[in-house]
């Protein structure tokens, strides 16, 4: 397979989609949002986005599978399956504000070999693919060198489902806020993933993610030389709903002040 060659049309495809997103942004009407659960909302835009994507992807890999926040399609594909979030940021879509973006990782035998995020609001183009680098349009991107923590800038999630942790959460967001140059919570994990890539960020961490927030944009990281693991500094960070994502000189201590207040003690 060429990855690379895959990568540059998974990029077409995403761009079509963003278009497609961004129109309808003014159009949106109150009766076309549902609700999926508690803070959890979808419309129109992303089931028929997350349709265009499927359908651009069949053609690039003939009987590859899906996993698709939407579900859309179910098929589980032997050898290769993506992993897709048509609008990650919905809420932020509603409500007129950015970012939003598209996520795609394609995975080989369950290993991920390309990913492709398009943030929308200001058409960046995050990517890159198995024995490639990471770019950001046709610009090489790399994570921060910093290595002071008092000089970064920390991204999370805040729980919006699962709440049993919310305490440590919160001890967690204070030592950063006290030790930090400050704490974000942009509402699109992949775009702050893509930051962390781009060096905008030196680290983001949350839990309760699904693998369509977080597969391109871990994989982006570590293509731009970042260090990503969940909060046991383990590799399950794709389906196990924890992830930190840091830039190597930091990526320790960020990794330490996670795991004493939010990795599970059995
Ligand atoms: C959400 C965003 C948000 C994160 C949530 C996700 P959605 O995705 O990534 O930043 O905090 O956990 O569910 O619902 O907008 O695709
Ligand atoms: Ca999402
Ligand atoms: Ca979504």
């Amino acid at each position: 397979m060429n990855y690379q060659k895959i990568t540059q049309e998974v990029r077409i495809i995403a761009k079509e989609v963003a278009l497609f997103i961004k129109s309808q942004q003014q159009l949106i009407k109150s009766n076309d949002i549902e609700s999926k659960g508690n803070h959890d909302f979808v419309t129109y835009v992303d089931k028929t986005a997350e349709q265009k994507i499927i359908e651009g992807l069949e053609k690039i890999i003939p009987n590859s599978g899906f996993i698709a926040e939407e579900g859309t399609s179910t098929k589980v594909g032997t050898t290769y399956n993506w992993i897709i979030d048509p609008l990650d940021g919905t809420t932020n879509f509603i409500h007129g504000i950015s970012p939003f973006a598209i996520s795609i990782a394609l995975q080989e035998n369950d290993k991920t070999v390309l990913g492709v995020i398009h943030e929308i609001s200001l058409d960046e183009c995050f990517y890159a693919w198995e024995d490639g680098k990471a770019y950001l349009n046709d610009k090489e991107i790399a994570v921060s060198k910093q290595n002071n923590l008092s000089k970064s800038l920390i991204a999370t999630g805040f729980p919006y489902y699962d709440y049993s942790k919310t305490n440590d959460f919160l001890t967690t967001l204070e030592y950063f806020m006290r030790e930090t140059s400050g704490v974000r919570r942009l509402g699109s994990a992949a775009t702050d993933l893509a930051y962390v890539a781009a060096g905008r960020f030196e680290s983001f961490f949350e839990y309760s993610l699904r693998p369509w927030d977080v597969a391109a944009g871990a994989f982006i990281v570590e293509k731009a030389g970042g260090i990503v693991c969940d909060f046991s500094g383990g590799n399950n960070y794709i389906f196990g709903k924890e992830i930190i994502a840091s830039c190597k000189p930091l990526s320790n201590q960020i990794f330490n002040v996670v795991n004493k207040n939010l990795a599970n003690k059995n």
